[in-house]
């Protein structure tokens, strides 16, 4: 069916990438240049082989995420960690908006997610490059949220990996036949030249950290990708 008009699309800056010595001005700053959420990369090293930032850090970073009209601005973790449960409460607790998790890091999945949503935050699933959608036929009806990697988890910088789009369609056909509002996010690789064929295959929104951060102009940036998503 011809799409009659463009999603609702959406910016995520990963603070992954930001200046790790000044995480609220660079908050502060890519709010600024119009991010529509803050994406918040927690690695335990154990599920990924990296170590980043605990609750601590989002409780701290919680007074900064909202605009200069005082709306707030979404924070975003996505939970590279193994147990979920106890670090998605803590999460909860320190201000999360959304708390996604990878489905293979849960001895119970369906738990998790009830668990994420009693705490009053929207839950997601988590896809690795490798990693099968077969459990959204079990769970979609409860989640808010599907993230799609393209790239394997646990550090910035890398090169989108092409099979993500397939996947990416596909958990596009299961959220239009859910008929749930159903966020399809995409983290990985994300850049200007390929935003668009990223949201082609049916994506709203995109997690982007090395392609802003480090970059002179954050709104430079997030402009040009509204630009290519505009098409
Ligand atoms: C991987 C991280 C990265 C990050 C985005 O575990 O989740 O994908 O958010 O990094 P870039 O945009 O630099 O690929
Ligand atoms: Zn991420």
């Amino acid at each position: 069916m011809p799409q009659t008009s463009l999603p609702t699309y959406r910016i995520a800056p990963s603070i992954l990438s930001a200046d790790f010595a000044r995480l609220g001005d660079e908050v502060k700053a890519v709010i600024a240049a119009g991010a529509d959420w803050i994406h918040f990369d927690v690695m335990d090293n154990h599920y990924v082989p990296n170590l980043t930032f605990g609750p601590m850090v989002c409780q701290a970073l919680k007074p900064h995420a909202h605009r200069a009209d005082g709306t707030a601005v979404p924070i975003d973790v996505h939970l590279m960690v193994q147990p979920v449960d106890s670090l998605a409460a803590a999460f909860a607790g320190a201000g999360a908006d959304l708390i996604s998790f990878h489905p293979d890091a849960s001895g119970h999945v369906h738990r998790s997610v009830q668990a994420i949503k009693a705490q009053g935050c929207k839950a997601g699933l988590v896809f690795n490059p490798a990693a099968p959608l077969d459990v959204l036929d079990w769970v979609i009806d409860d989640i808010d949220l599907i993230l799609i990697m393209s790239v394997n988890p646990g550090f910035g910088g890398q090169s989108f990996i092409d099979s993500a789009l397939r996947k990416i369609e596909d958990a596009r056909r299961r959220i239009d036949a859910s008929g749930k509002d159903i966020r399809l996010e995409v983290d990985g690789g994300i850049k200007t030249d390929n935003i668009a064929r990223v949201a082609a295959a049916g994506a709203d929104t995109f997690v982007a950290g090395s392609a802003i951060f480090g970059k002179p102009d954050y709104r430079q940036v997030i402009d040009a990708m509204r630009v290519a998503l505009a098409g």
